[in-house]
């Protein structure tokens, strides 16, 4: 099937209503565009399942701070469109900013708690951004099954936690986070990475693997754990750490015991760039 490309909501709905005529089932995969194979691997899994898959690109305007990256944000659009081509993508949606939010818009959707800890104690207004826009894609699309990365593992909670508080009657589902070889987690932003930030990057998936072999191989002191993963990041050149947590994975509480379900967090800043990287403990 040829790829289509709108900038419009009627043209959406339009394409989604025929491929359901038809009898297809619809994914969707909402993303910011400056597509990796982190994004390929949500619209695979996608195509796996669903006939017939959507992928939003929109930059959205609201989940970024008044000092973060939004203008400089990576705009390769024509690459994205080739990713989405190649990985059996049937409809891009490419609003433009007026389109998702037109003059008197006035709704905000908040996930409260959730949002509030970890990424949302350093960036306080993103994660209203994020489900205010997920919210207005969902609608949009009305997919059967929508996918998100386990990368952003906050984001995928809240956004589970909105589906389930609004009553959205359809599936959620969150994908493996694809990393590099050398253990980099793939992100959008790595390209603003010089190669010895890159380098202290890695220390990300460092601390994070470490934590995960030590619970592997028997440690259940989770405080020291986390003091291991703190150290391996603070000795790294260039990186400054925002937090470094195990946490429960439904409740998103600090752990300060071995218990079933945790998750290792860590953000940091390296140079100007922020990275984020988490990992489900065994
Ligand atoms: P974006 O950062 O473009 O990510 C789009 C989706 O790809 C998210 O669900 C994210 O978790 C997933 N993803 C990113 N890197 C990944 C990796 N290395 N492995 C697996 N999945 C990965 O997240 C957003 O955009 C926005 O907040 C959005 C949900 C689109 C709302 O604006």
């Amino acid at each position: 099937m040829e790829l289509q490309v709108v900038e419009q909501i009627a043209e959406v709905r339009q394409a989604v209503n025929g491929a359901r005529q038809r009898g297809s089932r619809i994914g969707f995969v909402p993303t910011m565009g400056a597509l990796h194979s982190g994004h390929v691997s949500l619209m695979e899994e996608a195509r796996r399942d669903c006939e017939f898959v959507v992928v939003s690109i929109f930059v959205n305007p609201t989940q970024f701070g008044p000092k973060e990256d939004l203008n400089k944000y990576p705009r390769p659009f024509e690459n994205d469109v080739a990713l989405c081509q190649g990985a059996g993508v049937s409809l891009i949606f490419h609003p433009q900013p007026v389109t998702i939010y037109p003059p008197g818009f006035k709704t905000r959707v908040e996930v409260t708690g959730l949002s509030s800890v970890w990424e949302g104690a350093f960036r306080p207004e993103h994660f209203c951004g994020v489900t205010t826009v997920v919210m207005k894609l969902l609608n949009i699309v009305q997919a059967d099954v929508t996918y998100f990365g386990r990368k952003d593992f906050q984001q995928q909670l809240i956004i589970k936690q909105m589906c389930q508080d609004l009553d959205w009657p359809y599936a959620i589902q969150t994908c493996a986070t694809i990393r590099d070889p050398d253990g980099l987690a793939k992100s959008s932003r790595n390209v603003y990475l010089s190669p010895s930030e890159r380098q202290s990057g890695l220390s990300l998936s460092r601390a994070l693997f470490h934590v995960r072999d030590q619970i592997q191989s028997g440690n259940r002191d989770v405080l020291q754990l986390q003091q291991a993963m703190r150290q391996i990041l603070d000795g790294t050149p260039g990186v400054i750490v925002d937090y470094a947590a195990i946490i429960n994975s439904d409740t998103l509480a600090a752990a300060t015991e071995y218990q079933p379900a945790l998750t290792a967090a860590i953000a940091v800043r390296v140079g100007a760039t922020r990275l984020i990287d988490n990992i489900e403990l065994p």
